[in-house]
């Protein structure tokens, strides 16, 4: 019998709009402060893409550093997946543009949703083709301009939420299994928590609809937090099951950063050590599906996590949408 196919990671990378929205900026915009935002967040700052910039230009910008941490040239990849709720345009899709800047023809590239856990749900698609035999190299990318779907008015969200993607490549392996267990997971009755209503086929894109601001994000905050911990202490344990580790075995817990009181309660449940859990909240905010990759990225540029080391992932979002990985970096 042939071995069974595993998953090798070849490399990560980021990017980044240069354009960085300080706490003291936001307070010049609506009546907040850096002193509630910090403590009820943990955030401090985040990128705001420029305006000529999109969503497939970040990750442009994340794919090829991820193919220059690979050693592998772009003609190499067989199938693009991305990562977003913030498309180029709501069709064709982010994946279709990003091939183009990347030089590439006739891949298959498409776009795949499940908000701030899409980069767990896009590892979940790509371990599967990989190990089926379908697909044998795959870019996976998690992008977000955030910044165009918020309401600049409401202080409840527009703090929260920032720009930015992560990319990474993943190959067919006979000797490793990077991506060791993926767990997913969602529940669609609590879609009133987390939406855009405008714009799809519920809410058409009309003056009406504009001038009722249905073109940007309502959050149920308080709800969506109750749901966020007990989902991501869930997504963790069943990862970490499937896996057949132990926590123990993990040398860093990468949580969705959408809220710093979220990790804490998380890792409190799960009783990991906040010095075991990555956090880059402060400078980046919740950039949705460019969360945990980016996250994935800084641990391994910073030696957080190093070669050969387990790390969980673990995300939660609109949907609601929830999912936990156990990765070999
Ligand atoms: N500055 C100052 N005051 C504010 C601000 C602000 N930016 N925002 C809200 N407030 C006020 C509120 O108006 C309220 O005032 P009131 O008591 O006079 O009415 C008070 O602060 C408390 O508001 P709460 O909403 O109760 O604050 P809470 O402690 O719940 O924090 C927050 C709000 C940060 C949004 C939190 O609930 C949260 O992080 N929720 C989860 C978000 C999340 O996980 N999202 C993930 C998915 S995102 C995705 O999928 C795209």
């Amino acid at each position: 019998m042939n071995k069974k196919t595993g998953v090798k990671i070849l490399g990560t990378g980021s990017y980044f709009p240069k354009k960085i929205l300080t706490n003291a900026d936001l307070e010049k915009m609506v009546d907040t402060n850096d002193e509630w935002i910090t403590t009820r967040t943990g955030m401090k700052e985040r990128h705001i893409a420029a305006p000529e910039e999109v969503t497939s230009d970040l990750a442009l910008g994340a794919s090829l550093e991820a193919l220059k941490a690979a050693k592998i040239d772009a003609s190499q990849i067989d199938l693009i997946l991305v990562s977003t709720i913030t498309s180029d345009m709501f069709f064709p899709t982010t994946a279709c543009y990003l091939q183009t800047k990347l030089g590439l023809k006739d891949i298959p590239a498409y776009d795949l949703l499940a908000a701030c856990s899409g980069f767990i749900y896009g590892l979940a698609n790509a371990k599967a083709y990989i190990e089926s035999g379908m697909y044998k190299t795959i870019l996976l990318v998690g992008a977000d301009i955030l910044s165009r779907i918020t309401d600049w008015t409401d202080r409840n969200t527009c703090v929260l939420f920032g720009d930015g993607a992560g990319a990474i490549v993943l190959t067919a392996s006979e000797e490793d299994d990077d991506i060791v267990s993926v767990s997913l997971g969602a529940d669609g009755s609590y879609s009133p928590l987390l939406y855009m209503y405008g714009g799809g086929s519920v809410c058409p894109a009309t003056a009406e609809s504009v001038a009722a601001k249905h073109h940007t994000m309502t959050m149920h905050g308080k709800e969506v937090f109750r749901n966020a911990v007990p989902k991501m202490v869930l997504a963790a344990e069943q990862a970490l099951e499937k896996s057949g580790k132990k926590l123990e075995d993990i040398k860093l817990f990468i949580p969705h950063q959408a809220n710093m009181r979220i990790i804490e309660a998380v890792a409190k449940k799960l009783n990991i050590p906040m010095d075991s859990v990555f956090i880059n909240i402060h400078k980046t905010g919740n950039i949705s599906s460019a969360t945990t990759i980016t996250a994935l990225d800084e641990a391994i540029k910073t030696g957080k996590i190093k070669k050969g080391e387990l790390a969980v992932l673990v995300a939660f979002g609109g949907g609601f949408t929830w999912g936990g990985a156990v990765i070999r970096v």
